[in-house]
């Protein structure tokens, strides 16, 4: 058996191939960061049983992030996170499984906004951040009208624009169904079919779009419409929210403006950036490697057994 199994070599070429690409995919500098939130992302998304530590209910929402997914969020949360807030961000549906359906039962209309915030607190945040929550800001500040409010804004529309294109293209190839094309099995995960109802329903109560038309149909309209729809989203925040409770923020911009807009003293430490555009452009590629990997991986599975079972005891009874 085990001489069965050492003379069915595998093809050396493909082998090199693929270490290729995955050094292509991992680029040495900052590889190890890179692999480690990879990794760490892909096992909350194939964790059905994750849980966000548990959590002191919050009594209100304090900071309410306004501002469309691809604004600086990320450097936004970790931002709120170092001024002591414990901030709610798109990231936390993938942690907790509760949290993705809650999120998608809302999407469906079999859950109201109150029951989502009340979701949020009972875990414990105190603040929030980012596509699905920002698409809430309105519900949050009627409920919590003490709450100050960050529209963050990008340098211009079409910078977010292709930002958001970036995303959403990671979005696609998570939400593309089984095929023997694309034989990916992550739309069997209720988690992640549930995301996508979520993304579908990104806009639809701020701006008026129709279900799946931001993070899904954009590729039908001309290029500009993604940034006519950032403008529409940023116009109806600045035109719903009390001047007095609202700062329009670039990350760009660093500690001093958000740190004066909440009144508390700026840290003694630099300002995080968080650049997840190359992040999601080699998780996208990871994501193909997994998916596609797993045919050749079977194949070479069912080679062996084959040359065991077949081959091998032939050749021995002929030389025999
Ligand atoms: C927000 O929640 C964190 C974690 O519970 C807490 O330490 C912090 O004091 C809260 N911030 C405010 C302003 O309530
Ligand atoms: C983030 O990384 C991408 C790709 O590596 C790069 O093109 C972009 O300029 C970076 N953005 C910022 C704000 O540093």
């Amino acid at each position: 058996m085990m001489h069965c199994f050492a003379t069915a070599r595998l093809p050396r070429r493909p082998t090199a191939t693929v270490i290729r690409i995955i050094l292509l995919v991992v680029q040495p500098e900052g590889a190890a960061a890179a692999l480690d939130g990879m990794f760490s992302t892909m096992r909350d998304i194939l964790n059905p049983a994750g849980k966000l530590q548990a959590h002191h209910r919050s009594l209100a929402i304090k900071v309410i992030g306004a501002g469309l997914g691809r604004t600086g969020t990320g450097s936004l949360h970790a931002a709120l996170e170092i001024l002591g807030f414990r901030t709610y961000h798109f990231a936390e549906m993938l942690k907790d499984m509760a949290h993705a359906s809650t999120w998608g039962d809302l999407a469906d209309g079999h859950a109201t906004a109150d029951q989502v915030i009340d979701m949020m607190l009972d875990s414990g945040f105190n603040a929030s951040v980012d596509l699905p929550s920002s698409d809430l800001y309105a519900e949050q500040l009627k409920r919590f009208p003490d709450a100050k409010v960050i529209l963050s804004v990008r340098d211009s529309g079409d910078q977010w624009a292709n930002s958001w294109r970036t995303l959403m293209g990671v979005a696609a190839v998570m939400d593309r169904p089984f095929s023997l094309l694309f034989p990916s099995f992550l739309q069997w995960m209720p988690s992640m079919r549930a995301l996508r109802k979520i993304r579908c329903w990104f806009g639809t109560g701020t701006i008026g779009l129709r279900k799946c038309a931001l993070a899904y149909g954009y590729g039908e309209h001309p290029p500009e419409w993604l940034q006519e729809q950032y403008a529409a989203h940023n116009r109806r925040v600045r035109a719903s929210v009390p001047a007095g409770s609202l700062l329009e923020f670039n990350v760009k911009e660093g500690w001093g403006p958000l740190c004066a807009f909440l009144s508390v003293p700026v840290p003694d430490r630099p300002f995080p950036r968080v650049n997840d555009s190359a992040f999601l452009n080699r998780a996208k590629m990871l994501l193909y490697i997994v998916c596609y990997s797993w045919i050749p991986c079977l194949f070479l599975l069912l080679y062996g057994v084959v040359r065991c079972c077949c081959i091998c005891p032939a050749a021995k009874r002929k030389s025999a």
